[in-house]
């Protein structure tokens, strides 16, 4: 059974806070035609954020990728805003953010002149509850473009492989490229090897996730070894524990991998994903 998705009481679009049912873009806005936007998640704990600088740096940093000129900085009051006109602000919940690059006759070269289109909305989420679930995941052939590091709305691989996951009774699709893991469809991966914690070096093949980030510090300071190395797939039968990781994920273990119909891992240990699961509660909950 798929979870059901509700539409946010509210959102801002261009300058103006609109019900859903009011909220329209033209046809030729370049996100509805080419994908040719930058979306953003960020986590409100009780309406206090979590990260959220780090969150905004990201949409800058891929919206100069793609070389929209725009200040993501200017939008913190606005989250605040959608989380006060949604009565959220004192609810665990997240602030959705899409800029897309605008609308113009369709060409797939930029035109000269265009105005962002600015999306921006909040929603409750469950944010509790997460270190009582474990995940049975699939893994596919990581079939995306070559730049994974930009947080386009143009999710169609994305879409395809979480929705070949969940339609199969899985939880999500951990993406293999040339053998090796990446992340997956929408989260960050982890794998312990012998105490060691393997994850995936940034670059142009994955997202550089936030919650990722904040990982790799808490290890630090439970000096848990982090090597940021691809893990093969022919090195599952060295790996105790594998777990996933997001802005709404969080941090969850992965019980076990289904690759072509076959199960190709089952977990052996937790005991490091539930000491990180611990810490990231006390850091998002302090
Ligand atoms: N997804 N990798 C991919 C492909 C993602 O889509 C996401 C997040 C992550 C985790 O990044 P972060 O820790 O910064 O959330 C990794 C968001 C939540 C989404 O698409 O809804």
């Amino acid at each position: 059974m798929k979870p059901e998705k509700k539409y946010p009481s509210e959102v801002y679009l261009n300058g103006k806070w609109l019900k859903p049912d009011e909220a329209f873009v033209s046809v030729f806005d370049r996100a509805f035609m080419f994908g040719d936007g930058i979306y953003e998640v960020t986590p409100f704990y009780k309406g206090k954020a979590f990260k959220l600088k780090e969150h905004l740096k990201r949409l800058q940093y891929c919206l100069d990728e793609i070389q929209v000129s725009f200040d993501a900085f200017a939008l913190e009051e606005l989250m605040y805003e959608a989380l006060d006109r949604a009565i959220l602000n004192e609810d665990d919940a997240a602030v959705y953010i899409q800029v897309s690059r605008g609308v113009a006759a369709r060409s797939h070269f930029v035109p000269e002149k265009i105005e962002t289109t600015v999306l921006l909305y909040a929603f409750p989420v469950t944010l509790e509850g997460f270190e009582k679930k474990t995940w049975e995941v699939i893994a596919t052939e990581d079939k995306r473009w070559h730049r994974c590091d930009i947080k386009s709305t143009a999710l169609l691989a994305n879409v395809m492989a979480n929705e070949e996951a969940i339609a199969a009774g899985f939880a999500e699709n951990l993406l293999v490229r040339k053998g090796y893991f990446t992340e997956g469809s929408h989260s960050s991966l982890f794998f312990v090897k012998y105490g060691v914690v393997h994850t995936h070096p940034e670059g142009h093949k994955i997202l550089s996730g936030v919650t990722r980030a904040e990982i790799v510090n808490i290890c630090a300071d439970l000096n848990i070894k982090v090597v940021e190395k691809a893990v093969h797939i022919d090195e599952l039968v060295e790996v105790d524990e594998i777990f996933v990781t997001g802005t709404t994920t969080q941090i969850i273990p992965v019980s076990s991998i289904t690759h072509k119909n076959k199960k190709v891992y089952t977990a052996r240990k937790d005991s490091i994903t539930r000491k990180l699961q611990k810490v990231f509660i006390e850091r998002t909950r302090s």
